[in-house]
Formats: structure tokens, sequence, C-alpha cells
């Protein structure tokens, strides 16, 4: 086995990186906006694992994609997270208060700022992605708006939030319940590892291993979150946890329990590094993360 990278030092690294472009990018204005302007840096900046751009930012280095346009990728996927995030503590979906160890975008500001909020995070990725800045070829422009739109729509994470909520009472089955999770989180982790291979014009094979390691690793995070919601630590979370039984989400933990649901994604995350064979320690960050993927504790 190879040695593991030390992952906490690279994630604190991108993190920065991200918080001093968003901070550029989000300046506050001397005008109306300025409360909707803080609520985004609020839902943005100084938080989160940041795992969606390490996915961006290694799967870029397999290509030896220059580094600040790899990072404005990761930009943009950031900013579909977050305004996914800000969205999914909504009261009208699960009502949370807390998230990245502070108040939600609702809580500190307000429903109607936190909905603007999402709305223009949304807007801002595809403006990240479709700036020349992000690559000289129009043409993977398209390719990186295209596939971020789908993985962020009704076929992705939108898609998913919809069934999530259509679990509450019903009980679904497993192939419906690993649906729900591919498109609810697996979408976008998909995006953000198949980003690298779109930016460095990967042969169709190349970019077939990063699609299969992303489905494996997307399906084994969503696990460990659903884990962490029975069995982690809020304090170490960031967010409240034990709401899922009681909202009756449909989840592995709730179909298969929690050893079963564990067993799995360890499952999960051997077969997602099995897909990396045939790279040799160019890989090695994406090894490392997909160990993280279910190793964490927030
Ligand atoms: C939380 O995602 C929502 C899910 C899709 C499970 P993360 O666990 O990546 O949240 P942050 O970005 O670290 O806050
Ligand atoms: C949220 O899933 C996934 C998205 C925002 C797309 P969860 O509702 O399980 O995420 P947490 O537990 O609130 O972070
Ligand atoms: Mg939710
Ligand atoms: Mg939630
Ligand atoms: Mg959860």
């Amino acid at each position: 086995m190879r040695a593991s990278i030390a992952l906490k030092p690279v994630l604190d690294a991108i993190g920065e990186q991200i918080d001093a472009r968003f901070d550029r990018l989000l300046q506050v204005p001397e005008d109306p906006r300025a409360r909707l302007y803080e609520a985004m840096r609020h839902a943005i900046i100084g938080g989160g694992k940041r795992m969606r751009p390490l996915l961006v930012v290694a799967s870029c280095d397999l290509f030896h994609v220059d580094r600040e346009r790899a990072l404005r990728v990761a930009m943009a996927i950031e900013a579909v997270h977050c305004y996914s995030l800000v969205h999914d503590d909504l009261p009208c979906m699960d009502d949370d208060d807390l998230r990245r160890g502070k108040p939600t975008v609702h809580k500190a500001f307000d429903e109607a700022t936190a909905v603007l909020t999402g709305d223009a995070l949304y807007a801002i990725a595809f403006e990240l992605l479709a700036d020349e800045a992000a690559h000289e070829d129009p043409f993977v422009r398209a390719e990186l708006v295209l596939e971020l739109a789908r993985a962020s729509g009704p076929s992705g994470m939108a898609g998913g939030q919809a069934m999530d909520l259509a679990a509450e009472g019903a009980r679904f089955d497993l192939p419906t319940t690993t649906r729900l999770q591919q498109l609810k989180t697996g979408a976008l982790i998909g995006f953000s590892c198949e980003a690298g291979a779109i930016m460095g014009k990967a042969a169709p094979p190349i970019r077939m291993k990063l699609k299969g390691y992303a489905r494996d690793l997307g399906l084994a995070f969503q696990i460990a979150d659903d884990l962490l919601d029975v069995e982690g630590d809020p304090e170490a979370a960031g967010k409240a946890l034990r709401k899922d039984e009681a909202r009756g989400k449909s989840t592995f933990v709730s179909l298969l329990g929690v050893e079963r649901a564990r067993a799995q994604a360890e499952m999960l995350i051997d077969q997602a590094i099995g897909h990396l064979h045939g790279f040799g320690a160019e890989a090695d960050l994406l090894r490392a993360v997909a160990r993280f993927a279910i190793e964490r504790d927030h």
C-alpha cells in the first residue's frame, strides 16, 4: 500500500486559496445589495471541508492543468455546493439553524436573503466557468458549463433533493435510495472529479476511470454523512445531527443499519480506489481523499 497523504494540511491550503479568491470576488458594494453580498460571504468564506474543490484540483493535477484555472473551476463547484446547503437548511427543507459551526444564512440574515444568496451563488458558478480565464478553448468552457448544469439540475442535485423530500414518510427501497443519493450528492462530486478530465482533454477511457471513481466515492461520502447523523459529534460536525430518522429520511443507514452501512461505504471506497488502477503516484491525492471521505468526523 502507498504511504497515505496527510490530507488536513492539503484541505486547509485549498480552503485558504478558495477563501482569498471569494474575498476578492465578493467585495461588498456600498449600495442596497450589501446585505446579499454579506450573506454570500457568510455562506462561502471560512468553512467547510472543501472536498469538492480539492477533487477538482487533484483531478486537474493528473492532466497538468494550470493551477489558477483549476481553482476557478473549484470555486464554481463550491459555489453550487454552498448554494445547495443554504437552500437545504431553509425552514421549508431541513430547517436547520447551524451550518459549518455558524448560524445558517436564514438565521444570520433572513429567509428571503437566503433564497437570493442561493440564487446568486448558483449564477456566479456559471459566470466563473464561462469566462475566458477558465480555459482558452471555448468548447472546453461550454462542456464545463453543460456538465455542471446537468449535475446540479433535475437530473442531478436538485432532482436528488426532490427525491429526498419525497422520501419523508415513504419507505424507499435500496435501488431508489441509491438513486436518490447518487443525484443528491454524487452528481456534484462527479463533476468535481471529471473537471480535470474535461480541462485536460483526457481520452474517454481515462475519463471513464474518473467517473467510476466518483460514482463510488459519492455514494460512500453520503453514507458517511448519514452515519455521522446517527453517531457523530455535533460539535465536530458543525451542524445539527440526529435529524434523519426523526424526519423519516430514506438513507443507507435506515435501510441497512449502522454496521452494514459502514461495511458498504468501506467496500465502495475500495472500489473507488480500484478505478484508479493504471494511474501512478500522481493519483495518490485522489486515493487519500477517498479514504478521508469515510474516516472523517465532520
Ligand atoms: C454536506 O456536504 C452535504 C452533503 C452533500 C452530504 P459536506 O460534508 O461536503 O459539507 P461541507 O462543505 O464540508 O460543509
Ligand atoms: C444535503 O444533504 C445535500 C445537498 C445540500 C444537496 P443533507 O441534508 O443530508 O446534508 P446535511 O446533513 O444537511 O449537511
Ligand atoms: Mg437535506
Ligand atoms: Mg440537511
Ligand atoms: Mg445529512
